[in-house]
């Protein structure tokens, strides 16, 4: 919270990406008992002991809570569900009269149970942990709705609003005011700041980028800070590369997650030194582990360590990641910098 409040701190606070999942054995376990993913993330109990493992195993800076962004979509009425080592799949939004059949507002009672995970997980998280929500960002949320899976390049959504700009635009419309609604909730349980999730960002043209993901975010920040003011935000959007000072001018975020394909001297020199940045490790070099990890570590305390940042990860943590990285990790990351 210092961080993003753009304080520099010698050791800096770390948190990973999808830090709760199948790496870790005691998730696995948990998984298993759940009747799929989805009845996890809506059973209260269940998704705060998750949220909880990585905190207790790595003593992690940040909590993230755990859920998916496909929730949002699954409150609009939008049937979603898991395949187990498929993927999500949705009814897919395949012209623009399947619209009809979305609720034009979210359903709060369906995400109760995601405000009770926070509430839970705030009065069992020590003080000096933080607690992150988050939600998509509606061009993501976007591509899945539209495809009614994860597709390579998005081709379903960028077609669609080629085809039919006017629906699309009402479709992020509609995603801008769930998505406030649904962050603003998560602060009132309790959530000490949000992430806002852009996974596809990277791969729209210069105009729809301005158009579908910087427009729609900063609608976002503006609706949740006119209900909660000192609302504390950090914006992801994968891929955005040398378009991250637009990002950065047009969405006031009070940090920016970085990919990790993002050129360091480019994000320091243009980044941070306007918003506290966060990210950038390579989640194949987490997997790698050894010198590989521990160079890449280097590396991105040599560049990032002097300004206000928050280690993390370019995108999460892969399923196969053996849990002795995790902790190489979170050691040298700790170590090289002064005792806490
Ligand atoms: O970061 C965290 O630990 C919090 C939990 C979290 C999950 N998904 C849990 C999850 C968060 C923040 C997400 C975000 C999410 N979900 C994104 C944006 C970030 C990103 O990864 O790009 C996207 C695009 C999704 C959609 C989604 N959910 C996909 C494409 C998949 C299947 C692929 C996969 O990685 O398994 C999911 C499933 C999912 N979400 C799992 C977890 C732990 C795996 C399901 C399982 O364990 O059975």
């Amino acid at each position: 919270m210092r961080v993003l409040a753009g304080e520099s701190l010698s050791v800096p606070p770390i948190w990973l990406m999808r830090q709760a999942g199948r790496y870790l054995p005691e998730y696995r376990k948990i998984r298993e008992r759940a009747e799929s993913f989805l009845s996890l993330c809506f059973n209260p109990q269940l998704a705060a002991e998750v949220t909880l493992q990585p905190i207790r195993r790595f003593g992690f800076d940040a909590a993230i809570i755990f859920s998916d962004i496909l929730v949002v979509p699954h409150a609009l009425g939008q049937r979603v569900s898991f395949e187990v080592g498929e993927g999500p799949r949705l009814d897919a939004l395949s012209e623009p009269d399947a619209l009809g059949r979305l609720r034009p507002t979210i359903d709060h009672a369906v995400l109760a149970p995601a405000y009770e995970t926070i509430a839970r997980v705030k009065s069992e998280l020590p003080p000096a942990v933080a607690l992150l929500g988050f939600c998509g960002a509606p061009w993501t949320l976007a591509t899945y709705m539209i495809a009614g899976r994860g597709t390579a390049d998005q081709l379903p959504a960028r077609m669609f609003a080629y085809h039919y700009p006017q629906a699309f635009a009402e479709l992020i419309d509609r995603l801008v005011d769930a998505s406030s609604d649904y962050l603003i909730r998560q602060f009132e349980a309790g959530a000490d700041a949000v992430q806002i999730f852009d996974t596809w960002a990277g791969i729209l043209p210069d105009d729809e980028f301005g158009k579908w993901c910087i427009d729609p975010i900063g609608r976002i920040v503006a609706k949740v800070r006119s209900r909660i003011a000192a609302a504390r935000i950090i914006g992801f959007p994968r891929g955005a590369g040398t378009r991250l000072g637009r990002y950065l001018a047009g969405v006031p975020v009070d940090a920016i997650g970085l990919d990790w394909m993002v050129e360091r001297s480019y994000a320091r020199d243009y980044v941070q030194k306007r918003r506290a940045i966060q990210g950038n490790l390579d989640p194949l070099a987490l997997l790698a582990g050894g010198h590989t990890l521990d160079r890449a570590v280097d590396a991105i305390l040599e560049a990032f360590g002097e300004g206000a940042f928050i280690f993390n990860l370019g995108h999460g943590v892969v399923p196969d990641t053996p849990v002795a990285h995790v902790e190489q990790l979170v050691a040298r990351v700790r170590r090289m910098r002064g005792v806490r």
